[in-house]
């Protein structure tokens, strides 16, 4: 299977935000969705159901957690218990009901910047504070700075909303990280969300390892929160997995009030079903962006050679330093009055990215060019 993004009059019939957010003269690169057309199989279900107009509320979808259980064990060697599967609206929806079973307004909870924006929004939706503890920087290679995350521990904090991948930065983190990490958690009493909606869209020459599937001790501390959305690119659809693996989680779990789960989608939970099952997909989907993560990088060798870009590990999100074209305190919207493309702006990932952008290659070639002549039409 051979996949191939869409054009440019294509992308423009659609209605989600990425299509309807901005002036059609601009290019939109930011909001992490894919402009690939969807698995056949999840799009034959999805008619299938409209034609019998198969709209009502959503009930239990055991194949989702059956399907979800297989894809872990084959993916990642990850053993999952289908009954601690736990269905949500969305991972923010997840992230935020599962933490009302932790967290008490004014508690504190650790994040690691640069990440994506709306972990922070999470934090704030849980009336909490937040605790930042920023990645370490290597070049533009981002990892867990253990020592700075045990500071931050000490100051009596109760969670640690993690981004495994991490968005923006695209770094997957090690085994060995993840396992000192559940350490540190169970030695001052932190309880690890782990954020692993990217995990689908790890590359092959990378590990990814699920929180939960580390150690004992991750499991005691942790919860996953996971989704079919981003790599089979159901967003709009509504289906989040809670995964717990202990208990005392599962019992968390359980006094999530019911509507948690029911606020997902009919839509949302069959279409997640059948997405574990489409490997093949994923798999074709995958190759497409592992070679356009290895054209952006030819293409700005080429025409803007001064960028810092970092090949991610996963994902179709590219971090690009822009500090060497001088386009002001607010690169991004530069970019978008001048060059006439949208792409994210880096401070809304952390403080010190101001200088940096996010750019979407889960694209055609031609668009991820397009996109790249704009930003070379704003420096001039
Ligand atoms: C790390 C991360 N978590 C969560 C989400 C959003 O997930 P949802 O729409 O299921 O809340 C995104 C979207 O880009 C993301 O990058």
């Amino acid at each position: 299977m051979d996949i191939e993004g869409l054009t440019l009059s294509e992308l423009r019939k659609r209605k989600s935000f990425k299509w309807r957010g901005y002036p059609e003269d601009v290019l939109p690169l930011p909001v992490a969705e894919m402009d690939f057309e969807i698995d056949p199989e999840i799009r034959a279900l999805l008619i299938q159901m409209l034609e019998i107009s198969d709209t009502g509320y959503l009930g239990p979808v055991p194949e989702l957690n059956a399907n979800f259980t297989k894809f872990a064990l084959q993916r990642w060697g990850w053993t999952v218990d289908p009954e601690q599967v736990f269905t949500a609206t969305d991972v923010g929806v997840g992230m935020v009901e599962f933490g009302r079973t932790v967290l008490n307004p004014g508690d504190k909870v650790v994040y690691n910047t640069p990440v994506y924006q709306n972990i922070l929004n999470w934090i704030n939706e849980l009336k909490c504070q937040p605790v930042d503890a920023p990645l370490h920087k290597d070049g533009l290679h981002y990892t867990l700075d253990l020592d700075v995350v045990e500071d931050a521990y000490k100051k009596g904090v109760k969670a640690h909303f993690l981004c495994n991948p991490q968005n923006p930065v695209g770094t997957v983190f090690s085994k060995e990280e993840l396992s000192k990490l559940a350490q540190l958690a169970k030695k001052y009493g932190v309880m690890i969300f782990s954020d692993e909606i990217h995990a689908p869209l790890v590359y092959e020459a990378t590990t990814f390892t699920p929180f939960l599937a580390v150690s004992d001790t991750a499991r005691e501390v942790g919860v996953c929160v996971t989704a079919a959305s981003k790599s089979w690119n159901l967003a709009g659809l509504k289906c989040a997995m809670i995964v717990t693996q202990h208990e005392d989680q599962k019992a968390r779990a359980l006094s999530m009030p019911e509507a948690v789960h029911y606020r997902a989608s009919l839509f949302g939970a069959l279409a997640a079903a059948q997405a574990f099952l489409s490997i093949d997909w994923l798999d074709s989907a995958l190759k497409t962006l592992d070679r356009n993560r290895k054209f952006l990088a030819e293409e700005l060798a080429k025409k803007l050679p001064t960028v810092g870009y970092r090949i991610p590990d996963c994902s179709y999100l590219a971090w690009l330093d822009l500090e060497s074209l001088n386009l002001g305190e607010n690169p991004s919207e530069v970019l978008l009055e001048k060059g006439r493309v949208a792409l994210n702006s880096g401070i809304q990932f952390g403080p010190n990215s101001g200088q940096f952008v996010r750019f979407n290659f889960g694209t055609s070639r031609e668009i991820i060019s397009e996109g790249i002549d704009r930003i070379v039409n704003a420096t001039k």
